[in-house]
C-alpha cells in the first residue's frame, strides 16, 4: 500500500481537519508529519465542534490509530489539554494514538525565544503563533533539540536544564525583553508525566510495516503550501515542509510509497499573519468574506486576512505538492456574491504571467481578474452535487480547467456532512 497524503495548498485554514475526519473511515492510520500547535484544525459533527491542534483528526473514529510523527513538534502543555478535553467527552485517546520517539518537544523557554523575536522584529514580524515552533525547529536543525524518546531516559533532565540554560543565555541579549520561566516550568513538567503514559514507538518502522502489511495510511498536512520554509513567502512562513515532501521526512516513508495527494484550497482566499497575499482585499468585499466565512483564526483568534481565489498560487501548489485531486472548501460562502473574481494572471512589472514569481515580498503584483456569475442560493442543505446549481458548477469546470486537477469534493459546510462528491 502507498499513503495517502492530504494538505493545504494556501496560506493555511483550508478545512483539512473537515475533510481528514470526512475521509477517515476509509484508512487504518492517519499520520501527522510536520508542524505543532500552531495548526488548529476544526471538525464538526453531531452539533458539536473540536478544535485539534496536535491530535490528527482522525481521532474520533473507530478503528483507527492516529500517529504523530517524527517531523512533529510537541508541547506537552497544549497535549495534555486537548487530551483531557478529547477523553472528558469519551474519546479513548490511548487506544487510539502513538507518538514517535524521534518527534521534538516545545520546551517553555522555546516559547519565550519565540516571543522575545517577534518583539524585536517590530514592524517585520512574521504574525507568529507564538507556540515556539520556530525556536523549536531551529535546535532540531542545530543538533540541540530534546525528543519525545529522551523523556523515558534517566538523563532527561540533565539535557532539559542543558538546552534551558543555553535558551537563557540567548534571551538575556533581548534587551528589555521580560520573563518568568519557573511559572512555566511547573505545567510543563505535568505534561512530560503525562506523555511518558503513552506509547512512543519508532514510528518510521511501524508505518511501513503498516503499508508492507496492507494497511492504508493518510498523512494530514498542517499549515499550506505558501508557509513552507523552503516553497513559501519567505520569511512569512513557518519552520517546517508543509509539502508532500514533507510526509517523507516526517514520517519516514520513502517517495515510492506516496500515493494519491489531495489538495485542499478555499474557494476563495485567506492568510493570518504577515506577508504578500496577492488578491487580499482590504475593502468592504473582503470584510463580507471575513463576516461570512467567520474568518477568525482557530489557534489564535486574530482577523483572517481573505480576498478571491488566485490561480497562479494555486498553480505553483499544486506543482510542488504534485496534487492529484482536489478539494474546494467553503463554497458557501460564496452564496452571497453576483459576481465572483477568479484572478487567473498576475501583472508583475508590465509582464503578464501565471507563474508564482520567485519573491513576492518585494515586488508589486497586480492581479489579473475574470469575473463569473455567482450562484446566489443557499448550498448548505444541498446533499448531492447533482442538484447543484450551474453556476457552481461552472466554476468548478473552470477551475478544474485552469488547474488542470479534477476537484473530487465540494465543501457546503462545516459539518461532517455537508460534503459532496462530485462524479469524478
Ligand atoms: P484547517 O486548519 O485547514 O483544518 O482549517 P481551520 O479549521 O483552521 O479553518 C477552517 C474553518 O472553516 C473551520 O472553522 C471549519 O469548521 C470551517 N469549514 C470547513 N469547511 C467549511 C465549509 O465548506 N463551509 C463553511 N462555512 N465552513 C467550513
Ligand atoms: P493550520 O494547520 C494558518 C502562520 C502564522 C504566521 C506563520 C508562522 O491550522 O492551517 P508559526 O507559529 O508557525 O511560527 O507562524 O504561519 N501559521 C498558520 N496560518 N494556519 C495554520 O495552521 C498556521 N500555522 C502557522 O499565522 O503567519
Ligand atoms: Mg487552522
Amino acid at each position: 500500500m502507498k499513503v495517502d497524503v492530504l494538505l493545504g495548498l494556501q496560506w493555511g485554514d483550508e478545512g483539512k481537519g473537515k475533510i481528514v475526519d470526512v475521509l477517515t473511515p476509509e484508512y487504518d492510520y492517519i499520520a501527522r508529519f510536520q508542524g505543532g500547535p500552531n495548526a488548529g484544525h476544526t471538525l464538526e459533527f453531531d452539533q458539536k465542534k473540536f478544535v485539534l491542534h496536535t491530535i490528527p483528526s482522525g481521532i474520533f473514529r473507530d478503528n483507527v490509530l492516529n500517529v504523530i510523527g517524527n517531523g512533529v513538534v510537541i508541547d506537552p502543555v497544549v497535549l495534555k489539554i486537548e487530551i483531557e478535553k478529547l477523553i472528558a467527552v469519551g474519546v479513548p485517546v490511548k487506544d487510539r494514538l502513538i507518538f514517535s520517539k524521534k518527534a521534538h518537544l516545545i520546551l517553555p523557554s522555546h516559547r519565550l525565544l519565540d516571543a522575545a523575536s517577534e518583539t524585536a522584529k517590530g514592524k517585520n514580524k512574521i504574525g507568529s503563533t507564538l507556540k515556539g515552533i520556530g525556536p523549536t525547529y531551529m535546535d532540531k536543525t542545530g543538533r540541540n533539540g530534546l525528543r519525545v524518546g529522551d523523556v523515558f531516559e534517566a538523563d532527561f533532565k540533565v539535557k532539559y536544564d542543558a538546552l534551558v540554560e543555553k535558551h537563557v543565555g540567548i534571551l538575556k541579549h533581548f534587551e528589555g525583553f521580560d520573563f518568568n520561566l519557573a511559572e512555566l516550568e511547573g505545567p510543563w513538567m505535568e505534561g512530560i508525566e503525562f506523555l511518558r503514559e503513552f506509547i512512543a514507538v519508532d514510528s518510521e518502522h511501524y508505518i511501513n510495516k503498516a503499508l508492507k502489511s496492507g494497511k492504508s495510511v493518510l498523512a494530514e498536512g498542517a499549515q499550506g503550501t505558501m508557509l513552507d520554509i523552503d516553497f513559501g513567502t519567505y520569511p512569512f512562513v513557518t519552520s517546517s515542509n508543509t509539502i508532500t515532501a514533507g510526509t517523507c521526512t516526517g514520517l519516514g516513508v520513502p517517495p515510492t510509497k506516496i500515493g494519491k495527494v489531495i489538495g485542499i484550497f478555499k474557494a476563495y482566499c485567506t492568510r493570518v499573519g504577515s506577508g504578500p497575499f496577492p488578491t487580499e482585499l482590504l475593502d468592504e468585499v473582503g470584510e463580507k468574506i471575513r463576516q461570512e466565512g467567520r474568518e477568525f483564526g482557530s489557534t489564535t483568534g486574530r482577523p483572517r486576512r481573505c480576498g478571491w481565489i488566485d490561480i497562479p498560487q494555486l498553480k505553483y501548489a499544486i506543482m510542488i505538492n504534485g496534487v492529484s485531486e482536489l478539494s474546494m472548501m467553503k463554497a458557501d460562502i460564496l452564496s452571497v456574491f453576483d459576481t465572483i473574481r477568479i484572478c487567473t494572471h498576475y501583472n508583475v512589472n508590465g509582464t503578464i504571467t501565471d507563474e508564482f514569481p520567485f519573491s513576492i515580498c518585494d515586488q508589486s503584483i497586480e492581479p489579473i481578474y475574470r469575473d463569473i456569475p455567482g450562484w446566489n442560493c443557499d448550498l448548505t442543505a444541498l446533499h448531492s452535487y447533482d442538484n447543484a446549481p450551474l453556476e457552481l458548477k461552472q466554476y468548478v469546470s473552470l477551475l478544474e480547467e485552469l488547474l488542470e486537477v479534477p476537484i473530487t469534493i465540494v465543501s457546503v459546510g462545516p459539518d461532517r456532512s455537508q460534503t459532496l462528491k462530485t462524479k469524478h
